[in-house]
């Protein structure tokens, strides 16, 4: 124990205390993992809580010193206020969806063209059940099971080992032999029939029953009490991996094998399919199979099985190109309109809703479904009073499917779409070329202004927990927020939200710490979160990558408004931009309002240059490059992705600022404009050398 536990917190300094909080986070963080994870604790729970008492006591006293790494705030504490996060070491993805034969075609098809394999040259496919659970990374160190996250934004998930360590599936040690760092991704699901005999129990116990078996399992599975979770029977699939210090193998269908030796639970469906029509029979059995299965699963997955493969495909933007899910039709059910509202969403489009008698769909209640937009109803001819097919596909909002014309009652009444936002009054345009209808208020639209709110702090953008939409609206009602960067002043209003019913002390300190904790943004996340007309994710993180600071892109942006500048040039040529979509992008910083938003924004933040991957030794870092003519031993998607990772710029086009041309056989226009600037050439050999 250190020296300064001897002084009465009252009596201490500022760097006294800060001194010891470093001190104790340290000392409780290596008991804790003595207790939790080596099962071997070095003191008494009586002590081990001094420390915990001394900590707190601490903090009250100087709450400004409060360190990120605080004990009050991991898994462990007796009251705990959530779950600490986790950084992935590799992040968790996505898949991409296929939803019929031709899907699955082209997915094929992508791959080969990809990996330039002829068409009569075999392609492995690992397929296997998609299952409708939640995905975790488990962690094992030296054979032991040391961690557990759940997936979180992909990048960043919580910490769920004692809840996992409950799981009565999952082995704690793995066989002797295995490599000292093991990451298995796998899914936790809970079976159909212990999912009906834990609501009957609920039901009985007059607790909350649980919609379907996956809400169970995610319900389960955060559980703040470990002891709750150990009640409620959590199983696993094992289907994938994350760090691994040695490889396990050279194949998917070999890792699944090995998963499978090492007494993981693995799903009996997965199999290695030679062809398409491998893969259709075997989607085509799991379907039939699905219902008298006890596990909800909502598709197959496709792999490709060769992992040097998987590793040349890589990744665009959060899925793998080298894997796919395959849908299951959506499930269907019919039901009336009841009404049709509009709802303002947050770049001003109106969006038809059918309000409907609410209906079981898979599983769920659904009273509302998107009808798109004008030209929708009228393709589909729906009118309020009749009877419509709703379905509804995994997490997506449902959808008017068509009208069942039988059914039309005598008063069923068409619906005029208005031309004049319901929210604001403001004029309501549809512009030639759209299919959409949309207030031009700006900001003056509450709809607009808080539906752009609650975009900034979504999960993908700025993620604040203690801060969902329901608050938002409030705090914007009340006046506290009006514009996102009020969202950061908040802390001076707590005396007045204080007053509010509801809000508690822990309440304030959980919303004081979601905003805290979001003072520093990463810049893909910051240019996501402003909610700029067609740029999503990728494009946000296409921008950041290209851009690196937000100065950079600040100031490009507003050069790019003159379309003969070379910033406009630059907007315009990076891959993935479109003419359109840059023409948003100026737009955006045309509006004064837009540009005080981030500028008060850059006030309250440290938003993150993009973080490049380490390419120190990299020969094309920070250099543009355009490929052109007929590549031979890679596809141009394969190059670009590869020249990406090096850190390098590829470009469409070719500009005073480009550094090579890799032109291939046949190569045209670009050659000749490199030869004329002056700008290196080099042959698909010569880039290979360069690049190693
Ligand atoms: S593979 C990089 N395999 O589906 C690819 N995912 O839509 C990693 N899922 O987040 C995922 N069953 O939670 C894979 N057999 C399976 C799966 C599966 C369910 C979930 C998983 C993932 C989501 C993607």
């Amino acid at each position: 124990m250190s020296a300064f536990r001897e002084i009465p917190v009252t009596d201490m300094t500022e760097l006294e205390a800060h001194a010891e909080l470093k001190n104790l986070a340290k000392e409780i963080a290596e008991h804790d993992k003595r207790y939790y994870q080596n099962d071997a604790p070095t003191i008494s729970d009586g002590d081990y809580d001094v420390l915990r008492a001394r900590n707190t006591a601490i903090e009250e006293k100087f709450p400004h010193l409060k360190r990120k790494d605080s004990p009050t705030d991991k898994v462990g504490t007796p009251v705990q206020s959530g779950f600490s996060k986790i950084t992935h070491a590799v992040p968790m993805l996505s898949l991409g969806n296929a939803f019929a034969e031709e899907d699955v075609q082209d997915f094929l098809d992508r791959i080969k063209r990809f990996l330039g394999l002829k068409d009569e040259e075999s392609l492995e496919i690992v397929a296997e059940p998609k299952i409708d659970g939640l995905s975790i990374s488990l962690r094992y160190e030296k054979g032991k099971f040391i961690q557990a996250a759940t997936r979180g934004d992909g990048r960043v998930g919580e910490d769920v080992t004692r809840n996992v360590l409950t799981m009565k599936e999952l082995p704690l040690e793995l066989p002797a032999g295995v490599p000292d760092v093991v990451e298995i991704r796998g899914e936790v699901y809970m079976a159909k029939d212990e999912f009906m005999a834990l609501n009957k129990k609920q039901e009985q116990a007059g607790a909350k029953v649980f919609a379907n078996p996956r809400n169970a399992a995610a319900g389960s599975l955060r559980q703040l009490d470990s002891n709750i979770t150990a009640e409620r029977p959590l199983r696993v699939f094992a289907y994938a991996w994350g760090e691994l210090s040695k490889p396990l193998s050279d194949t998917q269908m070999g890792v699944i094998d090995t998963f499978k030796s090492w007494g993981l639970p693995v799903n009996p469906y997965t199999r290695v399919c030679k062809s398409l029509a491998d893969i259709m029979a075997l989607y085509n059995q799991i379907n039939e199979d699905r219902a008298a299965l006890n596990y909800d699963i909502d598709g197959v997955v496709y792999k490709v099985n060769r992992l040097d493969w998987q590793d040349r495909l890589g990744f665009v933007s959060r899925s793998p190109r080298w894997a796919i899910a395959h849908k299951f039709a959506a499930e269907k059910a019919q039901t009336v309109v009841e009404k049709i509202d509009i709802q303002v969403g947050r770049t001003g489009k109106l969006t038809p809703v059918a309000r409907l008698t609410p209906v079981t769909v898979g599983g769920v209640v659904v009273s509302n479904a998107t009808l798109h937009n004008e030209d929708e109803i009228k393709r589909k001819d729906v009118r309020i009073g009749d009877t419509v097919v709703i379905q509804r596909a995994g997490d997506v909002i449902p959808q008017v499917v068509e009208v069942v014309k039988d059914k039309r009652p005598d008063n069923s009444e068409e619906f005029v779409f208005p031309h004049e936002c319901p929210e604001c009054g403001s004029h309501a345009v549809r512009e030639e070329g759209e299919v959409d209808i949309r207030c031009t208020g700006g900001l003056i639209c509450p709809a607009q202004a808080v539906e752009r709110l609650k975009h900034f702090v979504s999960r993908n953008a700025f993620d604040m927990d203690g801060l969902g939409a329901k608050n938002i609206e409030k705090f914007w009602q009340e006046g506290l927020v009006k514009t996102p960067a009020d969202i950061f002043k908040l802390s001076e209003h707590t005396d007045t939200i204080a007053t509010w019913e509801g809000w508690k002390e822990k309440s304030i300190a959980n919303l004081k710490k979601s905003i805290e904790d979001r003072r520093t943004i990463p810049l893909d996340r910051f240019i996501y979160a402003l909610g700029i007309r067609q740029v999503g994710q990728a494009t946000a993180r296409t921008l950041a990558k290209n851009y690196l600071s937000f100065e950079g892109w600040y100031d490009a942006m507003t050069k790019a408004h003159d379309v003969d500048s070379p910033a406009y040039e630059d907007l315009n040529n990076i891959d993935g931009i479109g003419t359109s979509m840059a023409q948003d992008l100026i737009d955006f910083f045309d509006e004064p309002h837009n540009r005080k938003v981030m500028n008060d924004l850059k006030d309250q933040l440290t938003i993150e240059e993009f973080d490049v991957p380490d390419t120190t030794n990299s020969p094309v870092a920070g250099k543009i490059v355009v490929f052109t003519g007929t590549l031979v031993t890679m596809s141009r998607a394969e190059a670009k992705a590869k020249a990406e990772s090096l850190g390098a710029k590829v470009s469409g086009s070719v500009s005073k600022k480009t550094d090579y041309v890799v032109a291939g056989e046949s190569a045209g226009s670009k050659l000749k404009k490199a030869q004329e600037l002056g700008i290196a050439v080099l042959t698909e050999e010569g880039w290979h050398e360069l690049v190693g």
